[in-house]
């Protein structure tokens, strides 16, 4: 009997993902004899049985594009809104997988999407994950697609910015995605040679900033890249958002966790506008000239870069590889050379952040590379 797979991609979008469906569907149709059908719009898709078959046709061309032929959303399975309401279709999930005979279903995703998965694997159903986003930040996998082809955009975005801040004598700050992590920020800010990178696991002191960049003018560069990550804070901000945390995990009432809950949000989204404040800062504590460029969704678009393909693919093959084993409740992760089954337990709710003693972290300090904490 034919093995009869589902696939869907849930989450924000990211190159690699065409590449993914490719390769699982390619790799299962030719050398272990399954049948796929996808699934548009995430978990949105499943609970709506609105399907794509993914034929030989469908599948040709899609390599080098990006986004995803199968569409995404956020929507989760438990939470999901439907008309002025939020409901929980886990029900409407587990009726269309069986309706439609799947042994297994594949969801490509990020952090959200391994903790839909974990549920639906609770729920009785057959689930493998593999693990993408530009933010790199998915627990126990070296690396997800995605992420290299946004370090090359964020790096060739930072390399033009240099031409017109040297020729303006103007500090220019980008905002770089990433979420809560910083492995964007650090990775394209060595990359592309920033003078100052802001992470959220560092939380950075404004006048540190400041004095960093007026050392480089008494040196004579009259310009400064200073890279952040949208999730950076400045240490009053992380000393805040500890304290709220610290209240939330103290209080057993249900009420005031949920509070607290609220609290946390609200200072969440408030932060979302901190790179123009930051901008301003510096210019008025320098007396440089500052602008702001936030890179936002192009990050996220485009052909992925040829090591995305590559890793794509390889976690793609390798998890068809899974699926004839019957290897279920695990997401497929990047190890080493190789790939490597980790089970679904492990992986949903953890993120994997930037460690103070990363080698990234040490290189950008040697190169003369301002952190925000100290000179
Ligand atoms: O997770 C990928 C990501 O691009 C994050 O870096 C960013 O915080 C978020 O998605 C933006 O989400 P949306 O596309 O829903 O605005």
């Amino acid at each position: 009997m034919k093995k009869q797979i589902g696939v869907l991609t849930s989450g924000g979008d990211c190159p690699g993902l065409n590449a993914a469906i490719r390769g699982v569907v390619r790799a299962g149709q030719e050398s272990f004899r399954m049948h796929f059908v996808g699934f548009r719009d995430g978990f949105r898709g499943l609970v709506q049985d609105r399907t794509l078959e993914l034929t030989p046709l469908a599948l040709s061309g899609i390599l080098a594009h990006g986004g995803t032929i199968l569409g995404t959303s956020r929507d989760k399975p438990h939470k999901m809104p439907i008309g002025s309401k939020v409901r929980d279709m886990t029900d409407a999930v587990v009726e269309t997988y069986h309706r439609h005979h799947l042994d297994a279903l594949v969801c490509i995703g990020g952090g959200g999407t391994q903790k839909n998965a974990l549920r639906l694997k609770n729920e009785g159903l057959n689930v493998v994950t593999l693990p993408k986003t530009i933010d790199n930040d998915v627990a126990m996998t070296d690396v997800t697609f995605g992420f290299d082809t946004a370090l090359n955009i964020v790096t060739e975005a930072i390399d033009r910015l240099h031409s017109t801040a040297i020729s303006h004598h103007r500090i220019i700050v980008v905002e770089v995605m990433g979420h809560r992590a910083g492995w964007l920020a650090l990775g394209a800010g060595i990359a592309g040679g920033a003078d100052v990178i802001l992470i959220p696991e560092i939380p950075y002191a404004v006048e540190v900033v400041a004095k960093a960049i007026r050392r480089r003018t008494r040196a004579g560069k009259t310009f400064s890249i200073v890279v952040v990550a949208e999730g950076a804070m400045s240490q009053t901000e992380a000393a805040t958002i500890a304290d709220l945390v610290a209240a939330k995990d103290k209080t057993r009432r249900k009420s005031e966790k949920k509070a607290a809950s609220v609290e946390l949000d609200q200072f969440h989204q408030a932060h979302v506008n901190h790179t123009m404040e930051l901008t301003h800062r510096l210019e008025e504590l320098t007396g440089l000239e500052s602008r702001l460029t936030i890179l936002g969704h192009l990050q996220r678009g485009g052909a992925p870069s040829a090591g995305d393909r590559v890793l794509a693919t390889r976690l793609a093959t390798g998890c068809a590889g899974l699926l004839s084993q019957e290897t279920y409740g695990i997401m497929v992760a990047a190890r080493g050379e190789g790939v490597e089954p980790v089970s679904l337990d492990e992986v949903a709710g953890r993120k994997k952040l930037v460690p103070l003693d990363h080698h990234w972290v040490q290189s950008a300090r040697h190169v003369g590379v301002c952190l925000g904490d100290q000179l």
